[in-house]
């Protein structure tokens, strides 16, 4: 009896199985790039249709797009510039430039002080006089030894980057007479006190020794299995002599590496 139940159910279980089809994975569809034998041409993708443009990509406004005008890098934002741009702005370069160009736009960022090429140092006088389309040109297309953020950074985020960088160059130029009559102005390290940070907070940071090859014994330290020192010492650091190393038996090291 259980058995016939246990049957019919497994028929069922059948009759659904087959029921179940695979017309959509099957169904027609060109796959990207493929040929076909339906157009003319043989192409399944479409060329664009001539004198039209897709929605949403009518770049009428070319200076918003290049930074150019009349051939030349401009001088002028395509927009406004209010606060709210500027901590836009503040915010994508700290994420998307400050690994080579540093908080303060000195081009020695972590990436820098780690082995990557010299990034550029936006308080020279030459970048402090570029206009600011040479600055929207850099991040769309590259320069040197920089790649471009075109992919990861939208126009108009290009150019709140671009007033933001102005406001850092600004800033290391800045003078009591560029503070509005009347205001109050307080040392960086009172501020830096009323944030909860010590004193000193404000004073140059240099990478801890343990930073970039620093071992907790002070030894150089040493790739396991090859036998010799890597990298020397930090600058942090008075040098270590050579001392006689010794190749770990295994992989495993001390030395916090980051
Ligand atoms: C991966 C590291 C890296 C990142 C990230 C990076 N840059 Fe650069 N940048 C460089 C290097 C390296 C140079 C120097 C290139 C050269 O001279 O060959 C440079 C140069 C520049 C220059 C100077 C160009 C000139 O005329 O000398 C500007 C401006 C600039 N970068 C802006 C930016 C901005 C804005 C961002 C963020 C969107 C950014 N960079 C992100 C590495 C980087």
């Amino acid at each position: 009896m259980l058995a016939r139940a246990l049957s019919a159910t497994a028929a069922v279980a059948l009759l659904f199985t087959a029921g179940c089809r695979q017309d959509m994975h099957d169904q027609p569809k060109f796959i990207p790039q493929r040929g076909t034998t339906f157009f003319a041409d043989g192409r399944s993708v479409r060329p664009q249709v001539e004198n039209t443009v897709g929605r949403n990509q009518l770049h009428e406004d070319s200076y918003f797009y290049t930074g150019f005008s009349g051939g030349k890098e401009g001088d002028a934002m395509p927009f406004p510039v209010t606060m709210e741009v500027l901590k836009r702005g503040q915010e994508r370069y700290n994420i998307y430039c400050t690994p080579c160009h540093s908080r303060v736009g000195n081009g020695a960022g972590m990436i820098v002080q780690r082995g990557y090429a010299q990034a550029g140092n936006f308080h020279t006088a030459r970048l402090e006089a570029a206009p600011l389309g040479h600055f929207f040109n850099v991040i769309s297309n590259g320069y040197g030894a920089m790649p471009d953020y075109s992919a990861q950074v939208t126009p108009v985020d290009r150019w709140a980057i671009v007033a933001y960088i102005k406001a850092l160059q600004l800033s290391q130029h800045a003078t009591a007479a560029d503070v509005p009559v009347g205001a109050h102005v307080e040392p960086l390290s009172f501020i830096a006190e009323q944030e909860g940070l010590p004193a000193n907070f404000v004073a140059e940071w240099t990478v801890p020794a343990t930073a970039v090859t620093g071992t907790p014994d002070d030894q150089p330290f040493v790739l396991p299995g090859t036998g010799s020192a890597t990298v020397g010492t930090t600058s942090a650091k008075t040098p270590t002599p050579a001392a006689k190393v010794t190749t770990p038996a295994t992989t495993e090291t001390a030395a916090p590496r980051q």
